[in-house]
């Protein structure tokens, strides 16, 4: 008898645990949608399938419960595409016969990014204790970086530059993480 009344709540204790992931993966995805559609909106260079794709693939952005925990991904996010380009870069210096103008701007964009990522720990900060605007001013800097670094090849008529892509990823990254920063921030005196 008392067993009986036992098994019952464990099966029912699964459903709800498995619907309820289920549910907030499905809630998460709507919460990404929403933003990026909000992102878009507001910053023309900013691409919503980009913005979707990216955030989708982020380690526990399924696990997104608001603005704010998307606001921590995509921060992550720019850091670890910054850090991936900083690699990049040094292993293309390593290549004896680069061009020295290309070795110039090289050793130009890895100074920019290495300043970028440690300004991405202060953003990470000041994002987590709601210093929006610092936050705002943080991110932009390392915006600015990407432009830079990607400006310095173009200095020179018809060079290639090799990390277009990168920096492109990059500045759209940074976008998202600025707009989701500055819709926050609009919103300050509502938030706790
Ligand atoms: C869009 O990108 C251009 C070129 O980088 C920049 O000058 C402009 O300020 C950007 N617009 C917004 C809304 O960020
Ligand atoms: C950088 O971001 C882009 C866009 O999300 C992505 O496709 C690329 O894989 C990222 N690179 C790294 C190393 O995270
Ligand atoms: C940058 O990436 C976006 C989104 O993937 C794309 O729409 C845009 O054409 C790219 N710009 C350049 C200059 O590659
Ligand atoms: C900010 O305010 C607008 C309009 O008042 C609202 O639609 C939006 O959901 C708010 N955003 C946040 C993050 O609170």
């Amino acid at each position: 008898m008392k067993m009986k009344k036992q098994n019952f709540p464990f099966p029912l204790f699964l459903f709800f645990l498995i619907s309820s992931s289920t549910f907030h993966a499905i809630y998460a995805g709507d919460l990404i949608r929403e933003t990026c559609k909000k992102c878009a909106q507001r910053d023309p260079n900013l691409s919503y399938k980009f913005c979707v794709t990216s955030l989708q693939a982020a380690p526990k952005s399924h696990c997104a419960d608001d603005l704010r925990d998307l606001g921590v991904i995509s921060i992550k996010l720019v850091r670890r595409n910054m850090t991936s380009s900083r690699s990049y870069i040094k292993e293309l210096l390593k290549n004896k016969k680069l061009e020295p103008f290309v070795r110039s701007c090289l050793h130009d964009c890895l100074d920019l990014f290495s300043d970028a990522i440690s300004v991405t720990k202060e953003a990470m900060d000041d994002f987590k204790s709601k210093h929006y605007d610092d936050a705002n001013i943080d991110m932009s800097s390392v915006m600015d970086a990407s432009t830079t670094c990607e400006d310095g090849f173009h200095e020179k008529q018809g060079l290639v530059s090799p990390l277009t892509k990168r920096n492109n990823d990059t500045f759209q990254l940074t976008a998202i993480s600025l707009s989701i920063i500055n819709m926050l921030r609009s919103n300050y005196t509502l938030l706790d």
